[in-house]
């Protein structure tokens, strides 16, 4: 299998609510269970920035579904690489709320006050996903 990372951002529709997110968590993470992807999804109330990991097929599929959502749009990938380990094996799709934690890490990586992955370069990117990442991982020992 060619382990496979994708990492986009994009900007959520003005009408979107708590229930449309919540509902957008259960539905990657039943499809993702079931096509062995995982992965992370950020976001606050203007951006998205997803992570997805898994073979190369399962990640081109679900990122084109992803791409067709109405829920947002100007979507532009920031990495596409083959990789030799998950960061978030075990998450089908990871959730961090904004907690002091998260917050400081958020803001090492980004540009302004507010998180908006559009300012970020794809190695502040990727450092970011690492952190948090291993912030999942410690969680869960
Ligand atoms: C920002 C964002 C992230 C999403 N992430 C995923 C995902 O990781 N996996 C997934 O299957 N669907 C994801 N979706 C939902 C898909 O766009 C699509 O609605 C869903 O895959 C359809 O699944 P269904 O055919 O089982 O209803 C995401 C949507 C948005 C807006």
């Amino acid at each position: 299998m060619h382990l496979t990372r994708i990492t986009y951002c994009s900007e959520i529709v003005d009408n979107i609510g708590s229930e449309e997110l919540s509902d957008i968590l259960d539905v990657s993470r039943r499809n993702n269970d079931k096509n062995a992807v995982t992965g992370v999804l950020l976001f606050n109330s203007d951006f998205f920035l997803q992570c997805l990991e898994g073979s190369r097929a399962a990640v081109n599929s679900v990122y084109c579904r992803i791409c067709c959502d109405k829920r947002h749009h100007n979507v532009q990938i920031m990495t596409y690489d083959e990789v030799s380990r998950r960061l978030f094996s075990g998450w089908g799709m990871a959730y961090l709320p904004w907690t002091e934690t998260t917050r400081k890490i958020i803001s090492q990586y980004s540009i302004g006050a507010e998180f908006n992955p559009y300012q970020m370069s794809a190695q502040s990117a990727m450092e970011l996903l690492n952190q948090l990442g291993q912030l999942l991982q410690k969680d869960q020992e």
